[in-house]
């Protein structure tokens, strides 16, 4: 268990901090596009779907709380972009799992490569964790080729393990760990 981390972290061109309730306004705008639920697990979001979500992600503010996540958002120039949030797998063990979304009005810049490495350094410089683990759907290669970015190392290709939004669907798992740094 250690201290909360402090917030807003700054990177070189972004800020990340929790959530705030005005959020949901351009997490509505982001989930509720086609594009962007393509491989999530949810269908595009409704208002009402983003309320939830939003006032779920309020609690998000610390691994090590009882939510036993963190739900950040990015901002670039004041203005949320995306979000980066890690939650624990295995709070005892300190095996946790990474999600990303960026809004495609800024994709193709580096900026969620930026995000997730600020997040990855809090998981293991900060909250000590053990591993770090990423999952997407098996088509998702903008997703893949960001966790690899970022040094996560592709450990599995699993063949149709979810039946996802009608269809089976592969699913890659990509992990770092402690030690990997
Ligand atoms: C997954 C997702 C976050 C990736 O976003 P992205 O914009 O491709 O990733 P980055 O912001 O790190 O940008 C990387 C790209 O910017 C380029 N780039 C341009 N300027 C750059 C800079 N200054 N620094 C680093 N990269 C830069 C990189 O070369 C790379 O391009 P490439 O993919 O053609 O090689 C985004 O596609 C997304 O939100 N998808 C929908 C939601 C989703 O599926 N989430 C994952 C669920 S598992």
């Amino acid at each position: 268990m250690s201290e909360a981390a402090s917030f807003p972290v700054s990177t070189s061109r972004l800020r990340l901090r929790p959530h705030v309730s005005s959020d949901c306004t351009w997490l509505n705008r982001v989930y509720s596009r086609s594009d962007v639920a393509r491989y999530l697990l949810d269908e595009p979001w409704t208002i009402e779907e983003a309320e939830r979500h939003t006032t779920e992600r309020l609690a998000k503010t610390d691994l090590d709380d009882d939510s036993g996540a963190l739900a950040l958002v990015i901002e670039r120039d004041d203005e949320p972009i995306g979000d980066v949030t890690l939650w624990f797998t295995d709070r005892e063990r300190r095996v946790t799992e990474i999600g990303w979304v960026l809004d495609p009005a800024v994709g193709g810049q580096g900026y969620a490569a930026e995000a997730v490495r600020a997040v990855l350094d809090l998981a293991f410089d900060h909250y000590q964790v053990h591993r770090v683990a990423a999952q997407m759907d098996g088509r998702n290669t903008g997703s893949a080729k960001l966790a690899a970015r970022v040094g996560m190392r592709q450990e599995a290709h699993l063949r149709q393990d979810w039946w996802s939004k009608g269809e089976w669907t592969d699913t890659l798992i990509y992990a770092t760990l402690g030690t990997d740094r």
